[in-house]
């Protein structure tokens, strides 16, 4: 499940930073096409803006991306577009949440998630932070916590299905929101998994972000 459906505000292109192209290629693509190799992958749901739907089928078509099953409307928040996903989907197993923003995900991540979602309902990719941490109030510290045990939340994100879909009902049904599907699962008092991931698995976010993008991939050619 993809959610693609945002605007991108934060990279100041004046459209979805998603079709940004990186050595040629839209953002977007790079993404799809890690699992379009994926020989585990079965298909994709993506949510996406009505306004951008034609666009974004021709990407599909001229990128030669055969796995999408579903392309499903998106909202204006990232939850509800990964409900929108979830409402398209009727079967079970594991599903991913992974954001389209996030190109450079490793194959090897994706196997250990669904491995460990398979034996845990859970289990979120993730690094552990590189630098000292502090709890900040009104411009002070108030302490610097131990950075062991902080972890920078990224995705894919793996669940067994029925978890995933009970955990965003409730959510919807609660008026909750989340700023990841974990949160969701982990109010409900299900243990989700951490699996170490890898401090390439950056989200495009901003222009630097893209400077980033270029040399990681130029490097990996
Ligand atoms: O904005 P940000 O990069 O954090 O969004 C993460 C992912 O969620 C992106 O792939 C974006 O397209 C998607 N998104 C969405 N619907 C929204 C907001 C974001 O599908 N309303």
């Amino acid at each position: 499940m993809i959610p693609a459906a945002g605007s991108g505000q934060r990279m100041g292109a004046g459209y979805n930073k998603l079709f940004l192209e990186l050595e040629g290629k839209p953002i977007l693509i790079h993404t799809l096409d890690v699992f379009e190799q994926d020989p585990n992958c079965v298909g994709m749901i993506i949510a996406v803006k009505e306004v951008e739907r034609l666009q974004i089928v021709e990407m599909l078509e001229r990128f030669s991306i055969t796995k999408v099953q579903a392309l499903v409307e998106g909202g204006s928040e990232r939850q509800y577009s990964v409900v929108s996903c979830i409402s398209a989907y009727d079967s079970e197993g594991i599903v991913l949440v992974h954001d389209a923003a996030r190109p450079f995900i490793h194959r090897q991540t994706i196997n250990e998630l669904v491995k460990s979602a398979n034996a845990n309902g859970a289990a979120v990719a993730g690094v552990k932070s590189k630098d000292t941490m502090k709890l900040v109030a009104n411009g002070t510290i108030k302490e610097t916590v131990d950075r062991e045990k902080l972890w920078v939340i990224q995705t894919p994100q793996a669940f067994r299905y029925e978890i995933l879909k009970d955990a965003a009902m409730k959510a919807q049904l609660d008026g909750f929101f989340g700023t990841d599907e974990s949160m969701l699962v982990e109010r409900l008092g299900l243990p989700v998994k951490m699996v170490e991931s890898t401090y390439d698995n950056v989200k495009m976010t901003t222009q630097e972000d893209l400077v980033f993008g270029e040399i990681l991939l130029r490097r990996r050619r």
